[in-house]
């Protein structure tokens, strides 16, 4: 039988790969990724572990993503694996977080290949212990999104917003409203890592690698 591993590469800083994740990349004997059009941090993050490995990058066009590109993605993986041997699917932070692969994972047949999750420290972990908001205490709600709906906050003690390239403005002020304190994280291990909390800075920032923790209780 194949395997595919959906491997976490954690936030991009080299360090914070987990040992599981590094093993099974130097094992594998094909690596899959997301092409991007600029970095690959995913590739980059696990690069001197690669080596001379097979690298296919699989094409995913930003925000016009259609069911046909994982049913093509998910046939690749399974063609390009060799029979009893494994392949690696990169992900930028943890793989069951708002990614690719958890839609690839879906299209591929369960009798013919097998799947195994190594998780990866997520951005918004680092991003709360980068910026000391702590994500919940004792009885705290705590609410994860990357479409920012309001109706959502009400009984919700933390929030963090993934994908904030959109409508800032607008979300800065509701949380404001709504009496939450925030930050804005961008780029979060990597060299030009930056926590704002000025509303006008994070308001003209446009990262696509930010998001927004806000929290509404005083920290104990
Ligand atoms: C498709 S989602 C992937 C989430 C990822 N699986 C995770 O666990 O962090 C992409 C979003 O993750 C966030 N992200 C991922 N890596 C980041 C980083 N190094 N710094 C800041 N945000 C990051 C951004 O909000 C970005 O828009």
């Amino acid at each position: 039988m194949k395997k595919l591993y959906g491997i976490g590469t954690g936030p991009g800083d080299k360090e914070l790969l987990t040992i599981k994740a590094v093993k099974k990349i130097q094992g594998a004997s094909v690596v899959f990724a997301p092409s991007n059009k600029d970095k690959n941090i995913a590739l980059d993050t696990v690069e001197e572990y690669i080596q001379y490995k097979k690298v296919i990058l699989l094409d995913f066009p930003m925000g016009k993503v259609t069911e046909k590109d994982y049913i093509n993605a998910a046939q690749i993986i399974y063609t390009e694996i060799p029979e009893g041997e494994y392949g690696v699917y990169l992900t930028i932070g943890d793989p069951m977080i708002y990614s690719t692969f958890i839609y690839i994972m879906e299209k591929l047949d369960k009798n013919k290949i097998q799947v195994e999750i190594i998780p990866g420290i997520s951005s918004f972990v680092l991003g709360a212990a980068q910026s000391k908001i702590p994500l919940t205490v004792k009885g705290d709600k705590f609410l994860l999104m990357d479409e920012f709906q309001e109706n959502m906050l009400d009984n919700i003690d933390t929030l963090c917003i993934l994908k904030t390239m959109k409508d800032k403005e607008k979300i800065l002020d509701i949380l404001e409203n709504k009496g939450f304190s925030y930050a804005y994280i961008k780029r979060v291990s990597l060299k030009d890592e930056k926590i704002l909390t000025k509303k006008d800075e994070i308001i003209k920032d446009k990262d696509y690698l930010s998001f927004i923790i806000g929290r509404r209780k005083a920290d104990d």
